[in-house]
C-alpha cells in the first residue's frame, strides 16, 4: 500500500446542504483549527433512499461541462501561489495539474501497463474505450460536453464538482450562498455522504462502472479506498475559519464513518445486481476476498473468523466496508451495531444457500445501513471516540477477525484517521500525538505487503496502538 499519509494539519469534519431537503443541526465538540466551538452541521437526508454511487455519477452528468480551460484562468483559479484575500486558494488548476494523480488519469491509458490490460481484455485502444475512460476521465456524453471540453484533461474540475454550465458565473459572487450554486448543479463535496459516493463511484465502482475480476485479471491494479485518508492525500483545499463558516466544520473521524457506510451500501448495490453481482454460474469474484482465492496452497494458514461463522474451503465476501461500520456503530449506537454483526453474518451464510438468499440478506443490511447514515452523520465525535472506536476493532482482532488482509487494511487506515482527526482537532497533546502516530506506522507496516500478510504481526501492533490510546 502506498497510501500512508503523516498529517502537518488539516482538519476533520463537516457537512452541507443537498439542494432538496436538509435537516438536523448539530453541535460540535472541540476547538478545531479554526478555534471554533459551534458548528452546524446540516445534512441531507432525503436523497439516502437512493445512497449509492450511481446516483453520484447522474448529478455530475446533468449539466453540461465547460472543460478544465473554463476554471484555469489566471483569475480564477489558474494562479501559481495562493490569494490572500479570497475564500479559495485559486492556484487550483496549478495544484491539480502539478500533483494530482487526477490530472494524470487519462495519460495513464496510453501506458504500457494500460495497453497490456487493453490487449488483454481484446479492447483496440485503451485511451477510447468507454469502460477505462468512465473512470480515466470526464467522461460525460458528447451533448453535455462545452467549447473547451477536453477528454485529455483526465479527471478534471467538473468530474468533482459537477458541470458547471449554471453556476460558471454565479459561483464568484460572494453573496450568492454555497446552496444556491449546489442547486444549479455543483456537487455537494462538502457533504461526507455525496463525497462518499463521488469518490467510490470511481474508486470502488458502481454496477454501471466496475472494475470486475475480469479487468482485474487482466492487470487493473486493487482498489482500495478510505475517504478520508484519500480526501487529504493531494488537497487543493483547506479548512479554515472561513470554510467553516460558509460550509461547517469538518470532522475526520465523521468522514471515515460516513465513509465506510456507504462503501458498504454500494457493495452490497453491486452484488444484488443481477447484471454486475454475477456472471453465469459464479458470483462477480471482485466482490470477495482476493486472498480466500489468491494464496499458496501449501500454507495450511486457515483459521476460523466467527464474524461469518463459515467453514473451511469457502470463499468469503470481501465484508471489510461492512465491519468497519459495525465499529462506527459500536460508538454512535451500540444496539444497531450488534444487530449489524448479526445481520453480516447472516449474509455470509446466505452466500453458501443461494442467490435469492443472498439478496435478501444484502437488502435487510441496506436497510440497516440506511437507517444508521443518519445518526453517524449527526454524531459528535469526541476524544472518548477515539478509545471506543480502536477497543471494539481490538476486540475483533482479540477474536481472529483479522485473517483477512483487506479488513486487516482498512483497520489501519480507520485508526490513522481517528488518530488524525483528533490530533488536528487539538484533542491530543504533543507528546501523545507522537507516540500515537509512531504507532499507527508499525501498523501500516503490517498491511504494507499483501502477498505476505501475516495476522498476528497486524493483531499485535494494533494491541500495541490500542493500550497507548486508551
Ligand atoms: C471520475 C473518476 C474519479 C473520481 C470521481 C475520483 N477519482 Fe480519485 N482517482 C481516479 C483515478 C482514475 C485515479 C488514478 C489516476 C492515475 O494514476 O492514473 C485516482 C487517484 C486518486 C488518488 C491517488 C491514489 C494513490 O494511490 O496515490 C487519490 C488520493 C484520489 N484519487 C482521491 C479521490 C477522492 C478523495 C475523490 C472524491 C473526492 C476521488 N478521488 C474521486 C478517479 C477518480
Ligand atoms: C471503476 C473505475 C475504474 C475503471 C473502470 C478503470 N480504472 Fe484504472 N484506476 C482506477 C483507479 C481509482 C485507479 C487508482 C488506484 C489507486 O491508486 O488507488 C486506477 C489505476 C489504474 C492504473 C495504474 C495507474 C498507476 O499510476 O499506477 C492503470 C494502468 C489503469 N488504472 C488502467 C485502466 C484501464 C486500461 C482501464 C480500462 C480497461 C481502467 N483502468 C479502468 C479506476 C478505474
Ligand atoms: C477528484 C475530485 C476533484 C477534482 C478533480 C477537483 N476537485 Fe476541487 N475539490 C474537491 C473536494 C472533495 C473539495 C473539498 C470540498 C469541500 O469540502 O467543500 C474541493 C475543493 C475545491 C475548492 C475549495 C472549495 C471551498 O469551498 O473552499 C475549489 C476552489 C476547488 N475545489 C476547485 C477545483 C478546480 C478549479 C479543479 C480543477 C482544476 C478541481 N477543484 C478539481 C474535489 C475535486
Ligand atoms: C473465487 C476465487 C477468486 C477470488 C475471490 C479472486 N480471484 Fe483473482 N483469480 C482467480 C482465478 C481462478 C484466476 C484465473 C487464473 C488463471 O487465469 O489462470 C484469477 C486471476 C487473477 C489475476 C491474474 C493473475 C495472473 O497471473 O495474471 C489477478 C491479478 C487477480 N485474479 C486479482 C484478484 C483480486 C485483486 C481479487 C480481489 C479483489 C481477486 N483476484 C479475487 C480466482 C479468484
Amino acid at each position: 500500500m502506498s497510501i500512508h499519509l503523516t498529517f502537518t494539519g488539516c482538519i476533520a469534519g463537516t457537512d452541507v446542504a443537498q439542494s432538496v431537503c436538509t435537516f438536523s443541526v448539530s453541535t460540535g465538540w472541540g476547538k478545531g483549527m479554526a478555534g471554533s466551538r459551534l458548528f452546524i452541521g446540516l445534512v441531507a437526508v432525503c436523497g439516502w433512499g437512493l445512497a449509492h454511487a450511481q446516483g453520484a455519477v447522474q448529478q455530475i452528468e446533468a449539466h453540461q461541462h465547460l472543460g478544465v480551460a473554463s476554471c484555469a484562468s489566471g483569475v480564477c483559479h489558474g494562479a501559481t501561489q495562493p490569494f490572500k484575500d479570497s475564500n479559495v486558494w485559486q492556484n487550483e488548476y496549478s495544484v491539480w495539474s502539478d500533483s494530482d494523480p487526477h490530472a494524470k488519469a487519462y495519460q495513464t491509458l496510453l501506458s504500457n501497463d494500460s495497453k497490456r490490460i487493453a490487449r488483454n481484455l481484446g479492447l483496440p485502444n485503451a485511451a477510447t474505450a468507454k469502460i477505462c475512460l468512465d473512470c480515466h476521465s470526464d467522461n460525460v456524453p458528447a451533448a453535455q460536453r462545452g467549447e473547451k471540453f477536453l477528454i485529455t484533461d483526465g479527471v478534471g474540475c467538473e468530474a468533482c464538482h459537477g458541470g458547471s454550465e449554471e453556476w460558471i458565473s454565479s459561483h464568484t459572487d460572494r453573496s450568492v450562498a454555497h446552496a444556491d450554486n449546489v442547486a444549479k448543479g455543483m456537487y455537494p463535496t462538502s457533504d461526507p455522504v455525496a463525497r462518499a459516493q463521488l469518490c467510490l463511484s470511481c474508486h470502488m465502482g458502481t454496477s454501471d462502472r466496475m472494475i470486475t475480476h475480469k479487468i482485474m485479471g487482466a492487470g487493473h491494479p486493487r482498489l482500495a479506498f478510505e475517504l478520508d485518508t484519500f480526501t487529504w492525500l493531494n488537497p487543493h483545499y483547506e479548512i479554515d475559519e472561513d470554510y467553516v463558516s460558509r460550509k461547517g466544520e469538518f470532522n475526520g473521524a465523521r468522514a471515515w464513518a460516513i465513509g465506510q457506510g456507504v462503501a458498504a451500501r454500494n457493495l452490497l448495490d453491486v452484488l444484488t445486481n443481477d447484471k454486475a453481482g454475477s456472471h453465469g454460474i459464479f458470483p462477480e469474484l471482485v466482490l470477495f476476498d482476493c486472498h480466500a482465492c489468491h494464496r499458496v496452497m501449501s500454507g495450511k494458514r486457515w483459521g476460523p473468523r466467527p464474524g461469518t461463522g463459515l467453514g473451511p474451503g469457502v470463499v468469503r465476501l470481501n465484508d471489510a466496508n461492512l465491519v468497519m461500520f459495525r465499529h462506527v456503530l459500536a460508538l454512535v449506537d451500540p444496539a444497531a451495531s450488534d444487530r449489524l454483526a448479526g445481520q453480516i453474518r447472516a449474509l455470509h451464510q446466505a452466500t453458501t444457500n443461494s442467490r435469492s438468499a443472498t439478496n435478501q440478506a444484502a437488502n435487510e443490511l441496506k436497510r440497516s445501513i440506511d437507517a444508521s447514515l443518519q445518526t453517524v452523520a449527526a454524531y459528535n465525535f469526541s476524544e472518548a471516540s477515539l478509545g471506543t472506536i480502536l477497543g471494539s476493532i481490538q476486540r475483533d482482532a482479540d477474536r481472529g477477525e483479522f485473517r483477512d488482509f483487506a479488513a486487516a487494511e482498512q483497520a489501519a487506515m480507520a485508526a490513522q484517521s481517528v488518530i488524525v482527526a483528533f490530533d488536528t482537532a487539538g484533542q491530543l497533546d504533543e507528546d501523545r500525538a507522537k507516540r500515537l502516530t509512531g504507532l499507527v506506522d508499525r501498523l501500516y507496516a503490517t498491511v504494507e505487503q499483501e502477498d505476505n500478510y501475516q495476522m498476528s504481526n497486524f493483531t499485535g501492533a494494533l494491541r500495541n496502538l490500542t493500550a497507548s490510546a486508551r
